[in-house]
């Protein structure tokens, strides 16, 4: 067996109407005057009012609240909230909302507890010290950046989105209540449900870096995504299918973040930050190209995933491998997602833009973990295929 070390410092809580207990968990973090960061459509939706009425308990400070949030949060975003949460000597944080708002809260807590330019802190851990506590409610089922040691910010000058990552950057604790996912509207259910989705399959192909507790949390997440995610998206108001996908996705999380991801998330990041497409809904298209792409290096892992998913009992782990594909690329289908990136309004490709998102993949950190080496050449090809 390979060495590995497996961080899990997040105190999970997961229940309905769990969220309305937000202060009192930001008051065992010791926090006494809190941010919340959160965005404008979550406020207008009511999804803060029980989240708010929890700090109204004596002994707490008014909470100070950043909703201004967009999505896929950029640079300025986190310095105007960070200048808030300085001004008003905030001591703790509350995020609440999808992946952009939890990451805008993990890089406001870096500006917030060093000071300076929240450029020096970027890359890989380059955090000097323990930050604020944080606690984070998410309401997608998706990144499970609740849980995961790395944020990802927009950077509009440089076209591309920068990373912080950092052990000291998990959250201290995370509510999972899925009463506050009812809402969340069937394509965004769906391509959130493939972010996920792609962190078990992406973990599992980091051979290198996976181990057996990231291997048994991203099969069983997978299990739970491939019996609830269609239901989630096309029956919003279903909590058992609403629960199952967040608890997937937070442990889609967990092993996505102690293994790493590959070649989908690269190419992902790549399209993101310069087109503006949804990172999970990219990931859904990236996703059979990757699959294909690394099934020569690792065809035995899928097909065991396979089997484990009781998709297949053949023990040719060839078609085990073609097995796994197909019912990921039915799953997408099913959901609705779109399977190419000009349905997704990319717009055509110039020999330079490929150039360009070949370059961006293939220096992006997630490609490390990939299990086969791609060339700018292979990056390019999956682009034009994928367009
Ligand atoms: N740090 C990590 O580990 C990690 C992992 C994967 C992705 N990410 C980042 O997360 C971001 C994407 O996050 P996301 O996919 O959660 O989407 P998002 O946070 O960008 O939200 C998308 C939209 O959904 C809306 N929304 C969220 N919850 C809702 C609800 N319950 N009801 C109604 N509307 C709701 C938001 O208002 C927003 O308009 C990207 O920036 C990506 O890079 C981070
Ligand atoms: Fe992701």
């Amino acid at each position: 067996m390979q060495p590995f070390t497996f961080h899990a410092p997040t105190r999970i809580t997961f229940g309905a109407d769990t969220a309305s207990s937000a202060g009192e968990f930001v008051k065992e973090l010791g926090g006494t005057r809190t941010l919340i960061v959160t965005d404008a459509n979550l406020m207008k939706a009511g999804l803060l009012d029980k989240i708010l009425s929890s700090f109204k308990d004596d002994g707490h400070f008014e909470p100070v609240i950043f909703s201004d949030v967009p999505a896929d949060s950029d640079v300025p975003c986190v310095k105007q909230a960070a200048q808030l949460a300085i001004e008003s000597r905030c001591d703790s944080l509350l995020a609440v909302g999808g992946g952009s708002v939890i990451d805008t809260a993990k890089v406001v807590n870096i500006c917030l507890t060093y000071g300076g330019d929240l450029l020096d802190y970027q890359g890989l851990n380059n955090l000097p010290s323990r930050l604020h506590p944080l606690l984070c409610i998410p309401t997608t089922a998706g990144t499970g950046s609740e849980v995961s040691l790395v944020a990802m910010i927009k950077d509009h000058a440089e076209g591309k989105k920068l990373l912080f990552g950092s052990r000291l950057l998990a959250p201290d604790s995370a509510i999972l209540d899925p009463a506050l996912l009812l809402s969340l509207p069937p394509r965004l259910t769906a391509g959130t449900g493939l972010d996920a989705l792609t962190h078990c399959l992406e973990a599992l192909a980091a051979v290198s870096t996976s181990s057996s507790l990231t291997d048994s949390l991203s099969i069983e997440a997978m299990k739970m995504i491939f019996a609830n995610l269609e239901r989630a998206t096309t029956d919003g108001a279903n909590l058992e299918a609403r629960s199952n996908m967040l608890v997937a996705s937070t442990m889609a999380g967990l092993a996505f973040t102690n293994a790493g991801v590959g070649i989908v998330h690269a190419m992902a990041h790549a399209t993101g930050g310069r087109y503006g497409t949804h990172h999970g809904i990219t990931n859904a298209v990236f996703l059979p190209y990757g699959l294909d792409f690394n099934r020569m290096a690792i065809a035995p892992k899928y097909a065991y995933a396979a089997r484990q998913l009781g998709i297949t009992n053949s023990t040719d782990d060839a078609k085990g491998a073609d097995e796994l594909i197909r019912v990921v690329v039915s799953l997408i289908e099913r959901c609705g997602l779109p399977s190419c990136l000009k349905d997704l309004g990319v717009p055509e490709f110039s020999e330079v833009d490929l150039e360009e998102l070949a370059e961006q993949a293939i220096t992006d950190p997630a490609i490390m973990f990939n299990p086969r080496e791609a060339s700018a050449e292979d990056i390019i090809n999956i682009y034009k295929r994928a367009y």
